[in-house]
């Protein structure tokens, strides 16, 4: 990645409001949920699931969803191991807007290789990343198969599938582990509330 300030003539402009006077408006803190998993390990359903228990809890929250990210703002990116490197980059940036904005950001994108998912992290303050392993065995995902895309990667007509014929990294010290193998969405949805509300404290300001 080029960086266009190696000559420092780009400055940090200020701003009198701050994320904590944000969060203050928003009555909770404001962190980053980073899943990282499988094509269909369940991350986009308990994403889903879990900002709907969190709104009915008024926490403001959002979603960015790899899937949905990629076919607008990363629609020039490809899942070449240097793309999805800046298709990572740019969703943690876009969530650190949104963290500092004062919301509750969940990311759910495969994000396979942990250099890629430290980097996200190195970028947030060290109790705003929150790392969510929604773990799945690779059998299971495959079984599963949401969008049909397991069996295109294993006829060839997908190249560079996670899993398949490119790797996923398992989390070397993920924060919280969802096993969707064992556990319903139910299930981990209320483990992922009760972690925010009584591990992180997301209402404690
Ligand atoms: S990431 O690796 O760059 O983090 P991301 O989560 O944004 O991936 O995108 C993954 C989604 O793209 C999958 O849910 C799937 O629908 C689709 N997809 C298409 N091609 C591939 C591929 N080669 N590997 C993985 N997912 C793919």
């Amino acid at each position: 990645m080029p960086d266009n300030n190696s000559d420092g003539n780009i400055f940090y402009q200020p701003s009198t409001i701050t994320k904590e006077d944000r969060q203050t408006l928003h009555g909770h803190k404001s962190v980053m949920l980073w899943f990282t998993g499988l094509s269909g390990s369940g991350k986009s359903t308990i994403a889903d699931r879990l900002q709907y228990e969190l709104i009915n809890r008024e926490i403001s929250v959002y979603i960015l969803d790899g899937d949905n990210l990629r076919r607008g703002i990363n629609k020039n990116l490809s899942f070449s191991v240097e793309d999805r490197r800046e298709n990572n980059r740019i969703t943690a940036e876009i969530g650190k807007i949104l963290v500092d904005a004062g919301l509750v950001v969940i990311a759910a994108l495969i994000s396979p290789f942990e250099e890629d998912r430290q980097n996200a992290r190195a970028i947030f303050n060290s109790n705003e990343f929150i790392e969510v392993y929604v773990k799945c065995t690779l059998e299971e995902c495959e079984k599963r198969d949401p969008k049909g895309l397991y069996n295109k990667a294993r006829k060839g007509e997908i190249k560079k599938f996670t899993g398949i014929d490119q790797a996923y990294e398992e989390p070397k010290n993920p924060d919280i582990t969802i096993d969707t193998s064992e556990l319903s969405i139910e299930q981990s949805v209320q483990k992922l509330v009760s972690f925010l509300f009584n591990k992180v404290g997301l209402n404690q300001i």
